[in-house]
C-alpha cells in the first residue's frame, strides 16, 4: 500500500517534470502577448511587455537597436491592428495603423519567444513605415485594409499547408530575380492587393517577370495556417537595400490578400 502511493507519488511528479519540460507554445499564448504588444504601444510603455532579460534583442527597420529609443517610447492611436500566430516557430505577426496623428504609421512587427514561452518575449523585429516612404498614406491604406475578412478560416479542409504559404511566400519575393517565380503563385481571381496604399485587382495582374540579380534577402517567416497567412519581413534588395514586409493571405488554395510595408527613408 505504501509502496504503491510512493510509487504513484514519484510518476506523478516525472509527468508534472516532463508536462513543464516540454509545454506547447499555443496559439492562445502568443496572441495574448500580441496584444499587449498593441497595448504597450498605445500606451507608449515599454514597460507593459514582459521582455526576456538574459537575452532579449530589439530590432526596428532591420537594426538591432534600444527599445527605449524605438517606436514603442511613443504612444500612437491605433486605428487597426490584426495578429497572426505560429506554433512551430512560436512567433507572431501584428500589423497596425495609425494614421491620425501628426506622425502617422504603418507597421509590421514580428515578436519571438524562446523555449515556446509564450509570456515572455525574445524578439521584437519591426519594420515601420511612414511619410515619405514607398506608397505611403496611413489613411488610404487603412481603408482598404478595414474591409477584407481576416478571421479564422473555419473549415479546416480550406486552410493552406505551411509548406504552401512558405512557397508562396518565398515564391512572391523572388519575382524580381526568378522570371517564372509569379506563374508559380496561384492567384485568386478576387484578390486584392495593397502596397502600402497602392492598390490592385486581381493582384496577379503586372507583375515582375525577373530582371533583378540581387535577391530579397534576410527573409524572417511567420505563417499561420488557421488564418492561411505568410508574413515575411526581409530585406528588399532587388530594388534597395529597404526593410519591408509582405503578408500574404491564401483561402482554398488560392492567394486572396497581399500587403506590403516598404521603408525607404532609413
Ligand atoms: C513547442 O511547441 C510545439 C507546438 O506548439 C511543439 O510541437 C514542440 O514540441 C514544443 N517544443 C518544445 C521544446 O517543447
Ligand atoms: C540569443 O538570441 C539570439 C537571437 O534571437 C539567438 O540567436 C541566440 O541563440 C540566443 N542566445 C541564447 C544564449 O539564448
Ligand atoms: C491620403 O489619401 C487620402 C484618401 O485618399 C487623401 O484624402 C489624402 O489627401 C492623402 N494624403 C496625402 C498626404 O497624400
Ligand atoms: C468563419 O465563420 C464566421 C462566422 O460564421 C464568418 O463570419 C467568417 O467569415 C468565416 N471566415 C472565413 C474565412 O470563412
Amino acid at each position: 500500500m505504501l509502496q504503491t502511493s510512493i510509487w504513484r507519488a514519484l510518476t506523478t511528479f516525472s509527468w508534472t517534470i516532463n508536462a513543464v519540460s516540454s509545454a506547447d507554445c499555443t496559439r492562445e499564448g502568443l496572441l495574448a502577448t500580441a496584444k499587449s504588444y498593441v497595448d504597450a504601444q498605445t500606451a507608449g510603455k515599454v514597460s507593459g511587455l514582459k521582455l526576456a532579460t538574459a537575452n532579449f534583442t530589439y530590432q526596428q527597420n532591420n537594426k538591432v537597436s534600444d527599445i527605449n529609443k524605438g517606436l514603442l517610447s511613443t504612444a500612437y492611436k491605433i486605428d487597426l491592428s490584426r495578429s497572426t500566430a505560429d506554433t512551430v516557430a512560436c512567433a507572431s505577426y501584428t500589423m497596425w495603423i495609425s494614421s491620425s496623428g501628426s506622425k502617422p504609421y504603418v507597421v509590421g512587427t514580428q515578436i519571438r519567444h524562446a523555449n515556446n514561452d509564450t509570456a515572455t518575449i525574445s524578439l521584437i523585429d519591426t519594420v515601420a513605415a511612414t511619410t515619405g516612404d514607398l506608397f505611403f498614406n496611413a489613411t488610404k491604406t487603412l481603408g482598404y485594409i478595414k474591409t477584407e475578412d481576416w478571421s479564422n478560416i473555419n473549415s479546416t479542409g480550406s486552410r493552406p499547408s505551411r509548406e504552401l504559404l512558405k512557397k508562396v511566400g518565398d515564391g512572391y519575393l523572388d519575382m524580381w530575380t526568378d522570371s517564372k517565380a509569379a506563374d508559380s503563385i496561384p492567384w485568386g481571381t478576387d484578390c486584392e492587393r495593397v502596397e502600402g496604399s497602392s492598390y490592385t485587382n486581381p493582384c496577379g495582374k503586372s507583375l515582375p517577370h525577373g530582371g533583378s540579380t540581387k535577391a530579397n534577402g534576410n527573409r524572417r517567416y511567420v505563417i499561420d495556417e488557421v488564418i492561411g497567412s505568410v508574413d515575411v519581413l526581409c530585406e528588399f534588395t532587388s530594388l534597395g537595400p529597404w526593410p519591408d514586409s509582405h503578408e500574404i493571405r491564401v483561402i482554398d488554395g488560392k492567394v486572396k490578400y497581399v500587403h506590403t510595408i516598404t521603408v525607404m527613408k532609413m
